[in-house]
């Protein structure tokens, strides 16, 4: 009898280029013989095209079954698999880390609310229209009619704030960071711009040594562009998460670089921060550091903190040799012949 494994890890590579970084993603996890069971579920387009469905009840079981997942990437189709999935999954911290160029910024991103709660109506049902003309601001909408108005609902709440702040703190605290900065727009959105600033205040009297700045969205952006050092941990609301990352990403080289872990209770998932990008669909040119530094977020939140170790120096030797380089990095590599670098380069850090 085969000996049972330590971990079940689903393993759902996606469409597009989601495939070819899963195969990078694969071949890392066998090089550093990880003691797990893999579950490979079909999950976005050609599983919409095979079963009518981009993420069905079987792969939702699977997952269930699993201590955590690896995603590749998924092309939207009418509902955004990965959407589903951190709402179905609670996974309401989004982490991710963007390391390079001398810049070293951690984003914590509340995961599952905003505007990502995806309340919107368009037209606007009378009742609803009928509440909220009670509203002083709505005088100047009096003459626009239901069908010529969409609305989206910006929901946040103070759990999710307090828990998104309390995991940015820990992170803060942990990895020694003397600074959290909390961003919003709560110049203009009073009401729900301020709940994640009311958590970090009251958050930070727990965190004397660690300094608090509160700093708007349009500012943030700018001032990340111009002095990126000056930012070391960053916690914000979902859909500022979601363009600060971006723009994290290309400081530190591109949107190829960088991996992120989606955490709930009991349950994660990890994934590259970019897209499907089906035009170059198994070419093996794609960037595969952006899946491989979600495995070692995966390996960290295991607890394989050796091979998550090894694995993040092997990563940043490679870059900083530069002799194994997809074309986004400058290179002629394919994605294999990067990955495969960062395996030799492995074994001399474990
Ligand atoms: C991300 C992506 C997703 C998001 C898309 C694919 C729905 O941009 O993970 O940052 O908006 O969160
Ligand atoms: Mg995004």
């Amino acid at each position: 009898m085969t000996k049972r494994k330590k971990y079940n890890i689903a393993v759902m590579p996606g469409d597009g280029i989601g495939k070819d970084v899963m195969d990078c993603a694969m071949i890392i996890l066998e090089h550093i013989n990880l003691d797990a069971k893999y579950f490979y579920e079909d999950i976005g387009l050609d599983a919409k095209k095979r079963n009518g469905t981009a993420l069905s009840d079987h792969t939702l079981k699977v997952l269930r079954a699993c201590n955590c997942c690896l995603f590749g990437a998924v092309s939207t189709t009418d509902e955004s698999t990965i959407l589903r999935l951190r709402q179905e999954f609670a996974l309401s911290t989004n982490f991710r880390p963007c390391k390079g160029n001398g810049i070293d910024i951690a984003i914590f991103r509340e995961n599952t609310e905003d505007l990502y709660a995806q309340v919107e109506y368009n037209p606007i049902p009378k009742k609803l229209r009928n509440f909220i003309n009670k509203h002083e601001r709505m005088k100047k909408f009096k003459h626009t009619p239901n069908d010529e108005m969409a609305i989206a609902l910006r929901i946040i709440t103070v759990k999710a704030c307090a828990n998104i702040v309390a995991r940015a703190f820990r992170f803060a605290a942990r990895n020694n960071k003397k600074k959290i900065t909390v961003v919003e727009k709560a110049n203009v959105l009073k009401e729900t711009g301020n709940i994640i600033i009311r958590a970090v205040k009251e958050m930070s009297r727990r965190y004397p040594n660690i300094e608090v700045e509160i700093v708007n969205i349009d500012n943030m952006c700018m001032q990340l562009v111009k002095n990126p050092e000056n930012y070391e941990v960053i916690v914000t609301t979902n859909l500022f998460g979601d363009i600060l990352s971006d723009l994290c990403s290309q400081l530190v080289g591109g949107i190829g670089y960088v991996g992120s872990a989606n955490i709930g209770k009991n349950f994660a998932l990890f994934e590259p921060i970019h897209g499907s990008a089906p035009k170059y669909a198994g070419q093996y040119k794609a960037n595969p550091i952006g899946m491989i530094r979600s495995i070692v977020l995966m390996l960290e939140w295991l607890g394989e903190t050796k091979k998550a170790k090894a694995l993040d120096l092997a990563i940043n030797e490679v870059i900083e040799e530069g002799k194994a380089r997809t074309f986004d990095m400058g290179g002629i590599n394919n994605s294999l012949e990067v990955t495969e670098e960062i395996a030799k380069k492995y074994d001399s850090h474990i």
